[in-house]
């Protein structure tokens, strides 16, 4: 194996995509935990992305947000260089299921080619001149793997890539990428797969902060199909745990599983949100009257499970908030930030569902 390095020890950091749920989360919990380390974000600012997300970060000297495209390889490339960069943490992506359903274009676009751009530019800088300390991480999702039978085994990093919406498959192209820029080149990579993430910060279009924001509101909560489809649930601080302790120990070259241990049925979380919904608004009560059984999505994955072992025993990691606190925790902001997410509700999003759900 070529360009094999075991630890690294990051000074400056580029995050993709760093404005959205997940990066954002990872931009606040880093520059807590490295106060040395200097914080690039990289960021389009698509509908997810939201400035707002890094109020605080901006007033921190280590931290700098440069508006612009991953697919930018010329402008990648510059920061490199010219921000002296030595780790890549790549979240950037189209990250939404059912907009992949409606219009996957924009999937293969960002999180397939966006991705190879990044990987070109970590090339040239990084490698064509005589190699430099690097590390390219790729953050990708337990959806490359596709879907289980109800008892069957949680997904290893053998499992089979059987990726079903284009969602997961432009991942999974994504991960291949990753991997052949290792192989053929010898650019230090490492991937994590991690399951559903939920926390502060998540644009209500997906399930958990839908179903708050629209407990608030007294709107239906769309259920589909049957309800019965299986996620795994991490606090999004814990899948940011794992991805410090992979860029940092993680060996390269390798895929990483990162998940909760901690299966539900959507209708058992809908109701679990209704029933604690309950207690904070007992004259709304009891929530679990807006339930609305709606038609599927296409080609619905019926289970995610993860096997974390392989993190867990050799690197040490362990999801430190449990579903209780964490969901406790995660209402409890939705109900304190009402205006961040009435803000990011309003306008395209309206629109966007206006358009496909009529
Ligand atoms: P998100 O949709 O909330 O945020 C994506 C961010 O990427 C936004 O800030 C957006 O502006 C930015 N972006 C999009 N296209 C860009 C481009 N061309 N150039 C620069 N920036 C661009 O996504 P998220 O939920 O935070 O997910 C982040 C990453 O984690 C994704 O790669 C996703 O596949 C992966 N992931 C997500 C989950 C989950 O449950 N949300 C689970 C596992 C893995
Ligand atoms: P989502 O949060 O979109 O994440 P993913 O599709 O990446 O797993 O959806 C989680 C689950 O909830 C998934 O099985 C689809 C389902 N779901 C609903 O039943 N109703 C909804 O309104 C949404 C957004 C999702």
């Amino acid at each position: 194996m070529i360009g094999k390095t075991v630890k690294h020890n990051p000074k400056t950091i580029l995050v993709t995509g760093g404005a959205g749920f997940i990066g954002s989360n990872f931009v606040h919990y880093w520059l807590e935990k490295y106060p040395n380390e200097r914080i690039i974000v990289l960021d389009a600012l698509t509908y997810a992305g939201n400035r707002a997300n890094l109020t605080t970060a901006e007033k921190n000297p280590q931290f700098k947000f440069i508006h612009g495209d991953i697919l930018d390889s010329d402008l990648v490339g510059k920061l490199l260089d010219g921000e002296q960069i030595d780790t890549i943490v790549h979240f950037a992506a189209e990250s939404h299921v059912d907009r992949s359903i409606h219009g996957p274009d924009a999937f293969l676009k960002t999180n397939i080619e966006g991705t190879h751009s990044l990987l070109k530019a970590a090339k040239k800088i990084w490698l064509d001149g005589g190699e430099k300390d690097h590390r390219f991480h790729h953050v990708s999702t337990d959806e490359v793997y596709g879907t289980l039978e109800p008892a069957a085994p949680a997904f290893t990093e053998q499992h089979q890539y059987k990726p079903n919406s284009p969602y997961a498959a432009s991942k999974a192209s994504s991960d291949h990428i990753v991997r052949s820029y290792h192989h053929t080149y010898g650019l230090n990579t490492t991937i994590s797969n991690c399951s559903n993430n939920y926390g502060p910060y998540q644009f209500p279009e997906k399930l958990i902060p839908l179903v708050i924001a629209n407990c608030i509101d007294g709107k239906l909560l769309p259920i589909y199909g049957d309800g019965k489809q299986i996620r795994d649930w991490l606090y999004v601080n814990d899948h940011n745990r794992g991805i410090d302790l992979i860029i940092r120990n993680g060996e390269s070259d390798n895929t990483y599983n990162i998940g909760g241990n901690n299966e539900w049925t959507n209708i058992d979380i809908v109701i679990l949100i209704c029933e604690l919904m309950d207690q904070h608004d007992p004259k709304g009560a009891p929530h679990n009257r807006l339930v609305s059984y709606v038609t599927d999505r296409l080609g619905h994955d019926r289970r995610y499970a993860i096997d974390a072992s392989k993190i867990m025993s050799e690197l040490g990691y362990k999801p430190e908030e449990t579903f209780e606190t964490g969901i406790r925790q995660t209402i409890q902001w939705y109900l304190d930030n009402e205006r961040w997410w009435r803000k990011v509700m309003d306008g395209s999003y309206r629109e966007w569902l206006n358009k496909n759900y009529n």
